[in-house]
């Protein structure tokens, strides 16, 4: 357990909070793609607590400038989209997509007023189907080469989900291996074979046993975490009976990034976005190794669980979940259906808007989520010495140098283990044949 002060420090995430300054840092995900594919791109983003609107300008251009003009205030998400940028309604006043005044119709002929208004913006970037911003100072970062990134479109899918809690506690289930036994438990195992698109329903590694069932099995992973220049490894050992030993290699890339093998053609890189300290998105890239990712079918299965224009899902603590009992005792440990989606959320927003972490008890388990927290703690502390020597991959590193992370799920030999996932991964990677995947 924390002290509720250090819980504030690490969760908060508005322009003076520690954290807050600490994320700002990063390039953080705004918005998906597709929600400007519509015939008037402008949609209201909430970020970090600021209420901003994204649009995309006459020239194909992206602009991510205040949401309320700074004339009186009225709300640009309704601003006439025209003459290459932005018009509030108010009064006509047009901004371009640096956020500057261009034009006052309604001031004197001759007026230079306009010059002097510029209204905040920041720069944002579109990358693989997410398009995102960079709210701290100074010059924006470079992106690692990640696979996410790396990746052709055609290879990548993304979509996100709104979760009704704060953005640390969404995170720290994403560095926590141990539930995936408990909370994603299938007491029934589904045909691998209908696996499209899942996580945890394809077969382990190069086997026929169901991931379902090994995770059923063998509830108690050996759980080590590594420190890496992009965040933490985690390696989570499952020794199987029959002597080999199951390896889940898991990654938490920071500030607030994981990434996962979603089973062996994709893997996951998820965000856990603040909108406000209460409310997060998840913004997730499935990239794949094999084929061109089936976009639409990827879509269609979360379109069926969230509503538009805001990706809330339709189980909430409002139905309950969709809790049944019956299902409980005789299909999922949870009882709120087969989306693992449902029940990470379920697990994420129950604990309340902010978990009171000086009512948490951590186990053996929990070491990844321990050690974040210093990882983070140290960025806040050097951040306030004035240098950005303690925050991963901004520390004078090159980071066109990092590649991967690794994610993988292999079964191996008992003691050849790092070997062999590491062979494993090399040639699922070798045999990709859409994109450089080698690292
Ligand atoms: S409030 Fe926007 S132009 Fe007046
Ligand atoms: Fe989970």
């Amino acid at each position: 357990m924390i002290s509720q002060e250090m819980n504030d420090k690490l969760t908060l995430t508005g322009p003076k909070d520690p954290a807050g300054k600490v994320l700002r840092r990063y390039w953080q995900p705004a918005a998906l793609s597709d929600e400007l594919q519509v015939k008037r791109p402008v949609v209201p983003v909430k970020l970090l607590g600021e209420d901003l609107v994204l649009f995309r300008d006459s020239d194909g251009e992206l602009g991510l400038i205040d949401r309320g003009c700074p004339h009186r205030g009225a709300d640009l998400c309704y601003g006439r989209l025209e003459d290459n940028g932005l018009r509030c309604p108010f009064h006509g006043w047009h901004f371009n997509r640096d956020g500057q005044c261009v034009e006052q119709p309604g001031e004197p002929e001759g007026s230079r007023m306009h010059e002097n208004i510029k209204t905040k913006s920041y720069p944002v970037v579109e990358k693989n189907g997410i398009i995102f911003a960079y709210m701290g100072p100074g010059e924006p970062p470079e992106f690692p080469n990640f696979d996410c990134f790396r990746a052709p479109e055609t290879h990548v899918f993304a979509f996100k989900g709104l979760w009704e809690c704060n953005w640390l506690q969404a995170m720290e289930v994403g560095i926590d291996p141990a539930h995936a036994s408990f909370l994603h438990r299938f007491l029934q195992d589904e045909d691998p074979a209908d696996s499209y698109g899942k996580q945890f329903r394809d077969k382990a590694a190069d086997t026929d046993i169901p991931m379902t069932k090994l995770l059923r099995d063998y509830p108690r992973p050996e759980i080590s975490v590594e420190e890496t220049e992009y965040g933490m490894r985690l390696i989570a050992l499952r020794h199987l009976d029959n002597g080999k030993t199951h390896v889940r290699i898991t990654n938490q890339i920071f500030p607030e990034t994981i990434s996962i093998p979603m089973s062996r053609e994709m893997i996951i890189t998820q965000w856990h976005v603040p909108i406000d300290d209460k409310h997060c998105y998840w913004y997730a890239m499935f990239t794949s190794f094999d084929k061109p990712v089936n976009k639409q079918l990827m879509r269609e299965q979360r379109l069926k669980e969230h509503r538009l224009p805001d990706y809330a899902p339709l189980k909430s603590k409002r139905n309950g979940y969709g809790f049944n009992p019956q299902e409980q005792e005789n299909e999922t440990y949870t009882g709120m259906g087969l989306d693992i989606n449902v029940h990470d959320q379920w697990a994420v927003e129950s604990p309340g808007p902010i978990f009171d972490r000086t009512k948490e008890h951590l186990g053996k388990t929990d070491v990844a989520i321990i050690k974040y927290r210093r990882i983070m703690r140290a960025a806040i502390d050097s951040l306030d010495a004035g240098t950005s020597d303690g925050l991963p991959m901004l520390n004078g590193i090159d980071v066109k140098t990092i590649y991967g992370p690794i994610s993988n799920d292999t079964i191996g030999g008992r003691e050849s283990w790092r070997h062999d996932f590491e062979e494993n991964d090399a040639s699922r990677r070798a045999a990709c044949a859409g994109w450089d995947a080698k690292v």
